[in-house]
């Protein structure tokens, strides 16, 4: 059986290594020429800890390799993941645009038997339309399936979660659907649900918005946890204890970001909406983590007064750590906010800042970016902490001390202890904690 995968962007690419990695004759393409030339030299164009070597050492074993020729792919698979990217539109609604347009090269190059698999996210019923698309377009009578197997990777654990998933979701409506993906992810028998694909396709919507909806949910009590003397860090631990709940996604901070949550929240209110079931839940699961990035600003406000020609350092910019991807990122809402103050940033990440210069150029002295954190420091009349890297959490507090024209911490990611670092003379403010 060969696979194909369709799009080799930050899900495609790990599918496509790890599918390799599990055994199987993978080819990998994207409409992107240089992003496969890369790729087939080795060479990952993103960055996720681990992946270049898992890349290279499948290339050498010969059962992976990378084409730009999206129909010599169809033409050789027996299955083909579709991972390409399904963004927001103005209106909230997933753009579809680019997996009907594979849809319908699949259609035109249809020449046996082939299993269609949606591993975008794609909002519930897709697949009635890339069948009826397919049929539409196609040019033989040949036979295919459509299923439905959603990714649930990390960023920045892109490969473990590949190599060690939770749970593998197969929605299928044959038989001969099922069979073939429980034999691709045969490693992971204990961990696959079968479902039907309006399920599997759902199952993707509703766990996002699920885990946006924890964010969103500990950011609110954060602000009950300012108007009173309790912690947002205790009221998390002491929710996170009941097992029902679970710990893992009670952070407070500046908000979910990332090309996941925001737009597969979004998505979902306007998939209720065509359906309509009213979805008002998430739409104040939205404001509320839209708001995160207001408050911070307002934070600074307080500590300033006015932004106008302040250095405001901005540490981290990547959506998360351990990632260089900026899409939804909080810090393109403070950027611009602070911008729109007058504000002068000085900004440093570890691995976001070539992607973030695509968006914000560097335009000195308003816009600068620094190649360590203490450099975005010097001179700064406030430090914001923005995305919580070891490096950043581990910064040495009497060298960025040093650096500071005024000692104004706001930690938008709770990640110093605010005893400690008053203690050591900052004027420090994070969320939900005094
Ligand atoms: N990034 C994540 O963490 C993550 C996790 C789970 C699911 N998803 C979902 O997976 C999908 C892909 O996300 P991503 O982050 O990998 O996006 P991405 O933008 O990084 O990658 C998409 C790739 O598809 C390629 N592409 C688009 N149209 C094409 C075509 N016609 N032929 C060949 N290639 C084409 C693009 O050039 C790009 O390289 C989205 O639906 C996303 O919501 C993403």
């Amino acid at each position: 059986m060969k696979i194909g995968i369709i799009g080799t962007g930050y899900v495609g690419l790990v599918s496509a290594v790890g599918l390799a990695e599990l055994g199987h004759e993978v080819v990998g393409t994207d409409k992107v020429a240089e992003k496969i030339e890369k790729i087939s030299q080795g060479n990952v164009p993103i960055y996720e800890p681990g992946l270049q070597e898992l890349l290279q050492a499948n290339l050498r074993r010969g059962n992976l390799s990378f084409t730009a020729d999206l129909t010599s792919t169809i033409a050789t698979s027996d299955v083909l993941f579709v991972c390409v990217n399904t963004p927001q539109r103005e209106d909230g609604s997933a753009d579809m645009t680019y997996v009907e347009g594979v849809s319908r090269k699949i259609a035109e190059n249809l020449n046996q038997y082939k299993l269609i698999v949606e591993k975008s996210t794609v909002p519930v019923r897709t697949s009635s339309w890339i069948k009826r698309t397919i049929s539409l377009y196609r040019k033989r009578d040949v036979d295919f399936d459509v299923a439905s197997n959603p990714e649930f990777l990390r960023e920045g654990a892109a490969v473990s979660d590949f190599l060690h998933p939770d749970r593998v979701i197969i929605g299928v409506e044959s038989e001969r659907a099922r069979e073939i993906l429980v034999k691709i992810y045969e490693r992971f028998q204990d961990r696959i649900l079968v479902t039907n694909i309006d399920t599997a396709e759902l199952i993707k919507h509703a766990s996002n918005s699920f885990l946006a909806m924890k964010i969103s949910y500990i950011n609110l009590m954060a602000d009950l946890c300012e108007r009173t003397d309790a912690d947002v860090e205790q009221v998390a631990q002491g929710m996170g204890l009941d097992e029902r709940i679970g710990s893992r996604f009670l952070r407070a901070g500046l908000g979910y970001g990332g090309s996941c949550f925001p737009k597969d929240v979004r998505a979902l209110i306007r998939i209720g909406e065509d359906l309509g079931v009213d979805l008002n839940l998430l739409k104040e699961v939205d404001r509320i983590n839209f708001n995160c990035v207001n408050k911070t600003v307002d934070r600074l406000k307080k500590a300033l007064w006015i932004l106008k020609d302040k250095k405001i350092a901005l540490l981290g910019l990547a959506f998360k750590p351990e990632t260089d991807d900026i899409r939804n990122a909080p810090s393109i809402g403070l950027i611009e906010r602070l911008r729109e103050e007058g504000a002068l940033l000085q900004m440093y990440d570890p691995q976001a800042v070539e992607n973030m210069k695509t968006l914000f150029p560097e335009k000195k002295p308003e816009l600068v970016y620094a190649a360590s954190p203490y450099d975005a420091l010097k001179g700064a009349n406030a430090a914001l902490i923005v995305t919580e890297w070891d490096e950043i959490k581990d910064l040495d507090l009497k060298q960025a001390k040093d650096q500071m024209e005024n000692l104004i911490l706001v930690d938008g990611r709770n990640v110093f202890n605010p005893a400690a670092v008053r203690k050591m003379g900052f004027e420090y403010s994070s969320v939900g904690r005094k």
